[in-house]
């Protein structure tokens, strides 16, 4: 088994890029394989690879005629884990290369020993820095900004003025957001919870009462998390509550509903509601919102179903709905690097379809004057202020309520770091009675 965390991060990118396997599921996998800071280490590398692949394979493609093929695809990513080491990060020099050199042993490369101690060597002495990815103009866009062709064509077309400043916010590193359970304490209260446990907050959000961290930190150093007076969520995914804006006695429906984030904050704000409704179409998933609602000590009913169906339906109609559809998680590129490599361009088609159905079948389950949100954390038009057009255009009792101060957008765009957030969209329906 390896356990040499350059050897997990290499298996991890190659599951990734190669297998089309989901980061989210491998890292924890390979961390649970190691100790402590190793984890943390082994998070940045992979993320790091993931990040600015292109960038690395052009620079190794400066340095080797030939790629790795076949058996010796992890080799690659093992080199792509040194480059990365190597450009990217603060660990010696010496130490980046022997530690990678070291883990062909596990991967069962040896051979490659000499190969890899060359090709980082090359690129320490900055014979390759000339050549780099990032010194090199008239590259492709592809390999200059890190980014597959097809999603930095559609970004141009959408957005032909900030298209470079999103794909450049899409390579920084998140930051780390909390949502503070206004059940147990007020903004200021935690405020000063932070204050006294010498934690830097950088911005607070009094729209939504959100907190941005100076720096990202363990969750069990935050006052109180094991006891739910917190939570780690983007400030982008804390307007949802807010704009949703649900009242006591209100029956609501979360009808995309796991990990649970916002099903959570919902109760949070709201806790006299007549119901809380939570369905999602992955069972393994629900049991994220069930641990969440435990921590927090919140009630909902949790569900299994479809919600482009009606099965699990109880007939009772809804006053407010959340649909945070699936989509294509084009706003959560930085929190999500392998989104870059695992999404492709027929899957956008596929997903607007899916949006469209779960979004006609929902709509009739909402009571007449009451309230749908529809949310992704995409920034394509045709996930977004398109499809929300379309349905507006299709159903004359579908009218849009402003969520942001720019009243004339069809919803709210939220472009990836604007004021430190995820990319985001909402637009807010009301159902007009007939
Ligand atoms: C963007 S995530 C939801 C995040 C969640 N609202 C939160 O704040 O924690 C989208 C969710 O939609 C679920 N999903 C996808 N297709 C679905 C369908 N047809 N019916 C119900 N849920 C679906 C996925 O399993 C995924 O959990």
């Amino acid at each position: 088994m390896a356990t040499n965390v350059r050897a997990l991060a290499a298996r991890c990118c190659f599951a990734v890029v190669d297998k089309g396997r989901s980061l989210g599921d491998e890292l924890p996998k390979a961390q649970a394989k190691i100790e402590g800071k190793d984890k943390g280490l082994l998070q940045e590398l992979c993320y790091g690879v993931l990040r600015y692949l292109p960038a690395l394979e052009y620079d190794l493609r400066q340095l080797m005629d030939k790629p790795l093929k076949g058996k010796q695809r992890v080799g690659h990513f093992l080199i792509l884990v040194g480059i990365y080491q190597v450009k990217h990060t603060r660990i010696p020099d010496h130490a980046a290369v022997s530690e990678t050199v070291a883990a062909t042993k596990p991967l069962k490369c040896d051979f490659l020993r000499g190969l890899i101690n060359g090709v980082l060597r090359n690129i320490q002495r900055n014979l390759a820095k000339e050549n780099s990815a990032e010194n090199t103009a008239n590259l492709p866009d592809a390999i200059k900004y890190s980014h597959p062709s097809w999603f930095i064509k559609k970004l141009q077309s959408a957005y032909p003025e900030q298209w470079e400043s999103i794909l450049t916010a899409n390579l920084e590193r998140p930051p780390m957001w909390i949502r503070v359970n206004q059940q147990h304490h007020t903004l200021e209260q935690y405020l000063l919870l932070l204050q006294q446990a010498d934690i830097e907050v950088e911005l607070v959000d009094k729209k939504s009462s959100a907190i941005k961290l100076a720096t990202a930190l363990d969750v069990n150093k935050l006052p109180g998390f094991v006891d739910g007076w917190v939570s780690v969520q983007d400030g982008a995914a804390q307007q949802a509550a807010t704009l949703l804006n649900s009242q006591a006695g209100d029956s609501v429906l979360d009808c995309c509903a796991a990990p649970g984030g916002k099903t959570c904050h919902i109760l949070e704000l709201t806790p006299e509601l007549a119901s809380m409704t939570a369905i999602d179409i992955e069972e393994s998933r629900l049991l994220r919102v069930k641990e969440n609602l435990t921590r927090l000590n919140l009630t909902a009913k949790v569900i299994t179903a479809d919600a482009a169906s009606q099965d699990w339906w109880d007939g009772q109609l809804y006053d407010r709905i959340l649909l945070d559809a699936p989509c294509s998680g084009t706003g959560v590129i930085r929190r999500h690097p392998d989104i870059k490599w695992l999404r492709k361009a027929d899957d956008i088609e596929k997903l607007v379809v899916l949006q469209q159905q779960i979004l006609k079948n929902i709509w009739s389950l909402l009571k007449p004057g009451g309230t749908l949100l529809y949310a992704t954390c995409s920034i394509l038009p045709e996930e977004n202020s398109q499809q929300i057009q379309q349905f507006i255009s299709e159903n004359n009792n579908a009218k849009l309520v402003p969520t942001s101060d720019n009243t004339n957008d069809i919803g709210w765009q939220i472009l990836p770091n604007e004021q430190s957030m995820d990319g985001f969209y909402y637009a807010k329906l009301e159902k007009q009675p007939a």
